[in-house]
Formats: C-alpha cells, sequence, structure tokens
C-alpha cells in the first residue's frame, strides 16, 4: 500500500490528498471512486479499416489518431497513468506486412510526437520485451523514457511486444537467478519483480470493439481492476466514450474481495 500512495503523494504535484486515495484500508464507504490508472485494450482497428474498404494498416493509423485525442481527454480528466495495449507478444502471429506496418508505425510515432509529450509533461515508459524489437525501436523508446522520466502531468505506459505470461515468466526467471529465497517469496516480491514495479494496478480497464477477453493484458495488476468493455472501435473512441466509462466506475463499489 505505501508504494501506491508514495506514487500518488510524491510523482504528481498536483494529486489529490492522500486522504482520498483509494485503499484498501479505508471501509468502502469512505472511498472516492475515482480512476488514477487507467488501461485500455485499444482494440477493433481492423474491423474500422475493412468497413471502410481500406488496408488494415489505416485502422493503426487511426488508432494512433484515437490515442493521441484519448490521452488529452485523460489530462483534462485528471487521471494520472495511461496504460495502452498496442502490441501483445502473440500479434507477432499476424501477417509480415501487419506486423512490419505496426512496428514502422510505433516508431515513426515516437519520432514524431515525443517532443510534443514531453512539452506536456507526458512521462512515458514501456511495458513489455524492449530487447526482442529491432535496435532502432530500442533506441527510440529508451531515449524516450529517459528524456520525459522527469513529468509528472500524466504517466503513458505502452504495453508494446506485452504479454502478461511473458512478464511473470521474465520475473520467475529473474527472481531465480537472484537467488532469492522461495520462504520470502510473497505478492510484493512478485509485484517487484514485474515490468510495472513501482507503478500502481489500474483502477479500470477499458475494452473496445465489443470483445469480452482479458487477452493476456496486465494479468497480475488487474486482479482487481474494474473493466469496462464498449462496443465502440478503438479508432472511433473519443471523449464521450471515455466519459461514459468514467461514470460508470464511478457508480461501482470497490470491495476487493471484501463484503461492502
Ligand atoms: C487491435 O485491433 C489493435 C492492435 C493490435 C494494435 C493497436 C495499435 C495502435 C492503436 C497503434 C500503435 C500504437 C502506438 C502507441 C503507436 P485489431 O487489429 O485486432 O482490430 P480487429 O479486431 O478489428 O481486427
Amino acid at each position: 500500500m505505501a508504494r501506491l500512495q508514495n506514487y500518488f503523494t510524491s510523482a504528481k504535484g498536483n494529486s489529490a490528498p492522500q486522504s482520498q486515495s483509494i485503499t484498501t484500508e479505508q471501509p468502502a464507504s469512505e472511498q472516492t471512486p475515482r480512476v488514477r490508472h487507467l488501461a485500455i485494450i485499444m482494440d477493433g482497428n481492423g474491423r474500422w479499416a475493412t468497413r471502410r474498404h481500406l488496408p488494415r494498416l489505416a485502422g493503426h493509423k487511426a488508432g494512433v489518431n484515437a490515442l493521441r485525442r484519448v490521452l488529452e481527454c485523460a489530462i483534462d480528466e485528471s487521471i494520472e497513468m495511461l496504460s495502452v495495449y498496442a502490441f501483445s507478444t502473440e500479434n507477432w502471429g499476424r501477417p509480415h506486412t501487419e506486423v512490419d506496418g505496426l512496428m514502422r508505425l510505433f516508431w515513426e510515432t515516437i519520432r514524431s510526437d515525443i517532443e510534443k509529450l514531453h512539452r506536456e509533461g507526458v512521462r512515458l515508459r514501456h511495458l513489455g520485451r524492449l530487447k526482442d524489437l529491432s535496435p532502432d525501436i530500442q533506441k527510440a523508446v529508451q531515449d524516450s523514457v529517459d528524456l520525459t522520466q522527469n513529468n509528472t502531468r500524466i504517466g503513458l505506459n505502452v504495453c508494446f511486444n506485452y504479454g502478461g505470461r511473458a512478464e511473470l515468466v521474465d520475473a520467475v526467471r529473474q527472481i531465480i537467478a537472484d537467488g532469492r529465497n522461495p520462504e520470502t517469496i510473497d505478492e510484493d516480491m512478485i509485484s517487484s519483480y514485474l515490468y510495472t514495479r513501482d507503478l500502481p494496478d489500474p483502477d479500470m480497464v477499458i475494452r473496445t470493439a465489443g470483445e469480452m477477453r482479458v487477452s493476456n493484458f496486465l494479468l497480475w495488476q488487474s486482479a482487481y481492476s474494474e473493466y469496462y468493455a464498449t462496443p465502440t472501435l478503438w479508432p472511433d473512441f473519443g471523449k464521450e466514450d471515455l466519459c461514459a466509462a468514467l461514470d460508470s466506475f464511478h457508480r461501482r463499489q470497490r470491495r476487493f474481495g471484501r463484503l461492502g
């Protein structure tokens, strides 16, 4: 819990008072249900393109525009962290042209947007297996992460070559490599070995395009996240959709497995 509170009180100058933090230590009635960390499975780019008789990559490009739009809305809504699923470890199984197109789009988007993101106070992080990506992408990501590391307005975590199971495999490998005593392994230790170490768990996970699957996204971290599914295809997702999701969250009571 200290990990979560430290994040909200130290990483953000304009964060809410600590008494408003969503913690498991407060009775449910005293919780202020506010989305601080929002995670999104951006689904439906291909269908959006197909409906317009466009190549799938046009859908992914429209998806980047949607992401730019939603990031602005998230800042307006005082969301402190946004995690987006941009390329999964399973997406390598798509046709080469689509995989190459997504790689290029990711690289181009970082290169074209990073100065603006930096000016706007966005802290970029990458979640996933960076070393399996091309040297160009690795460098663009690392440069961007370094450039924005002191920004505090909003955190943007791009999950690219990310898989929840791969993340757990990487964690277990490192725990063993570090020679950790099995008796000392607990949930906090495992969390500290994940790509998301030091980050709060997502309060809400949105999935667009009407699918009802987790798809290997933030498996450990979303144990108690509120899920929200919308039929809106990702390239069409905008402020109204985001506000509808946030409204839904505000009406929920988070119980974290306890009685309400
Ligand atoms: C799922 O839609 C979407 C993806 C696999 C890629 C998402 C990527 C972006 C939004 C752009 C790249 C991101 C960055 C950060 C530059 P789908 O293709 O599975 O859609 P479908 O289910 O309709 O076929």
